[in-house]
């Protein structure tokens, strides 16, 4: 069975253009025919949910609204505009890329997906996407829900993302898209797998493919595809340290670019447990520093009241943290000890600053916001 026949590509072009959501993406490049629109969701989009992106997407082109603003950007302006999303070493990829697009190509577009390998930050899927919907280039997308749809079709009941797959699921989609709007088939299929061949539940009576579905035929919809072969995630224990001056006041600092975790990132000292030893991320930390670590965590095992430190979850690509937050109070001397570099501000101020949820759930966990 094979759905990459130019009938069924009709067919999902006309589904497609009667019922995909107005996504704002979609909208504005209906309207402009402007690369970078396309550019910045499809980043937006990579490891996160639609819902989560729409806010941040338009947010972002209210400070950005031309890939120029972005080259001419700062490193710091850029994280803040896209807090909350996480995985942030996209954002320091697409910032390099619009430096590389606006200034070194004085602004001209790649013109094939061969070229849009060459921008940082672009592999060959999110190239497929961008040559696909901005350039009609005859690239398929495969991506989560694109296997889930794909399994379904031919009732394949193994993990959807078993890497021999993923290469035959491309040129299945390669060849569904040769047969005209390469960009529209593709968002066809994701969003199809998105809103209608869910996980559990599919809803197979309005799905345009319902008719070319062996799993629908079958009955097979809750056991094709299998459980998907689970990343192994690595525990690992921070401790976040948020150092308070006597006037209330409170020190950020910018995480080292050599730091394992949220590198180049405003907020606060972290530190890795390596062994039973404390050692600053990034950071040569100082003795009396990790002193207080230690003494924190002793007294939050003995479940003391104290105020000192809590801990929560956090999970970072294939890191599953246990995160203890300190709150540790300093001298101006101490500070300076810690980062020259780092500022000091207001309780008030300290949420609009910080780029990572890890910092903000280790706010929130001494209850200062
Ligand atoms: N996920 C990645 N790219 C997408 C797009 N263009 N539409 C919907 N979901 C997506």
């Amino acid at each position: 069975m094979t759905i990459a026949t130019l009938e069924t590509n009709k067919s999902l072009y006309k589904w497609y253009s009667a019922k995909a959501r107005p996504l704002p993406w979609r909208e504005l490049w209906r309207i402009h025919k402007d690369p970078w629109h396309i550019w910045v969701s499809e980043i937006m989009l990579q490891q996160t949910v639609i819902k989560a992106v729409i806010p941040v997407y338009d947010k972002f082109f209210s400070l950005f609204p031309s890939v120029h603003s972005l080259a001419s950007a700062t490193s710091e302006d850029v994280r803040l505009a896209v807090r909350g999303l996480g995985y942030y070493r996209r954002f320091d990829l697409l910032h390099k890329g619009a430096i590389e697009i606006s200034k070194n190509r004085k602004g001209q577009w790649p013109k094939s997906f061969q070229e849009w390998l060459t921008i940082p930050g672009v592999g060959s899927y999110t190239a497929s996407a961008l040559s696909s919907i901005t350039l009609n280039e005859h690239q398929g997308v495969v991506d989560g829900n694109v296997e889930r749809v794909l399994c379904r079709i031919h009732d394949i009941r193994t993990a959807p993302n078993l890497p021999a797959l993923k290469q035959q699921f491309k040129q299945t989609m390669d060849q569904l898209v040769s047969h005209g709007n390469p960009g529209s088939i593709n968002q066809a299929i994701m969003e199809i797998g998105q809103t209608i061949c869910t996980p559990t539940q599919p809803s197979c009576d309005v799905c345009p493919l319902n008719k070319h579905c062996l799993s629908k035929k079958n009955k097979s919809q809750s056991i094709s595809p299998g459980p998907k072969v689970k990343t192994v995630f690595q525990e690992i224990d921070l401790a976040i340290v948020i150092p308070r001056l006597a006037n209330g006041r409170f020190l950020l600092v910018k995480r080292s670019e050599k730091a394992r975790f949220l590198k180049s990132t405003v907020g606060f000292p972290t530190f890795i447990k390596v062994g039973n030893e404390w050692q600053g991320d990034g950071f040569q930390a100082p003795p009396w520093l990790v002193q207080r670590i230690h003494a924190s965590s002793i007294r939050q095992q003995k479940r003391s009241k104290e105020n000192t430190g809590k801990t929560f979850k956090h999970s970072i690509t294939k890191y599953k943290i246990l995160a203890q937050s300190v709150l540790s109070t300093i001298s101006v001397d101490e500070a300076r000890q810690l980062d020259g570099t780092g500022f000091f501000l207001d309780a008030n101020d300290v949420e609009a600053k910080l780029v990572s949820n890890l910092d903000r759930k280790a706010m929130k966990s001494i209850r200062l916001l």
